[in-house]
């Protein structure tokens, strides 16, 4: 007998992304919610190069691997959804190479007012996030934004180092230098642009956002007080990326859950 598939509501379906509202019960957002809020948090540093020294302040918890599942606790049940999802979604492949995963990220991300995620893509590879906040009002903003597929120039943050340079930050382990201050150029054919897709951080709506789309956060509002926008979030490897995203093609999760190349 063939399997029962889940029904998702599926609200928008474009090559930029995928967003489903509702996605889990709300007992399993509140176990989730219940979890992080005892996890291990920080503050992204400052030569995380996803963020600027302008964009205000963000947090995160720890980093969670598919691959290391079950961990014994309540993320475990976002594990347990988002598994079922992508085996069984039945467009998964329209956004997840070959349709079958080889392993993915969580950890949280939580935005405070007058936070933002300036405008960028994912290295390569599909991102989903989750909004795991329990209330949300539209003008409280915080909104993603994304540029139709193939509007813009292919963009990466990465940058060739000049001959003396050597590299000393968090993504030497990696070997990818990114860029920091110079990103002027790029930015110039997002503006020249200038349209695109927006999508609000309702909550229990799940987004997954197109491997080499660009897309940025716009500040939370001051008008949302002290609520806080606070995201699941992750890459999505799917099997064989290493053939596809050949620049980490000998990316390794260390003990820590931290990734560097295999040496
Ligand atoms: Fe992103």
């Amino acid at each position: 007998m063939e399997k029962e598939k889940a029904m998702y509501n599926v609200v928008m379906r474009t090559p930029e992304c995928l967003v489903i509202d509702d996605f889990l019960p709300e007992e399993a957002q509140d176990k989730i919610l219940n979890q992080v809020q005892v996890d291990e948090w920080e503050q992204t540093q400052g030569d995380d190069k996803f963020w600027h020294y302008t964009d205000g302040a963000n947090y995160k918890n720890q980093k969670r691997w598919q691959g290391k599942y079950p961990y014994g606790d309540n993320c475990d049940v976002w594990f347990e959804h988002f598994n079922k999802f992508l085996n069984e979604y039945e467009h998964i492949g329209d956004y997840v190479e070959g349709g079958k995963f080889e392993d993915y990220a969580m950890r949280c991300h939580a935005y405070p007012v007058n936070s933002k995620n300036p405008w960028h893509s994912d290295l390569g590879f599909t991102t989903y996030t989750y909004y795991v906040h329990k209330d949300w009002q539209i003008n409280w903003d915080s909104t993603l934004l994304i540029v139709p597929m193939g509007s813009v120039p292919e963009y990466s943050q990465w940058i060739e180092l000049m001959e003396g340079t050597k590299h000393y930050d968090s993504y030497k382990e990696l070997r990818s230098p990114m860029e920091m201050f110079q990103q002027k150029e790029k930015f110039q054919s997002l503006i020249d642009k200038g349209v695109g897709t927006f999508v609000s951080p309702k909550p229990n709506r799940l987004v997954l956002i197109q491997k080499n789309s660009v897309h940025g956060i716009t500040r939370v509002d001051p008008d949302a007080g002290d609520n806080i926008r606070v995201t699941l979030t992750g890459a999505i490897g799917e099997v064989g990326w290493r053939d596809r995203v050949t620049r980490l093609a000998d990316a390794e999760i260390k003990e820590d859950g931290k990734v560097g190349i295999k040496k």
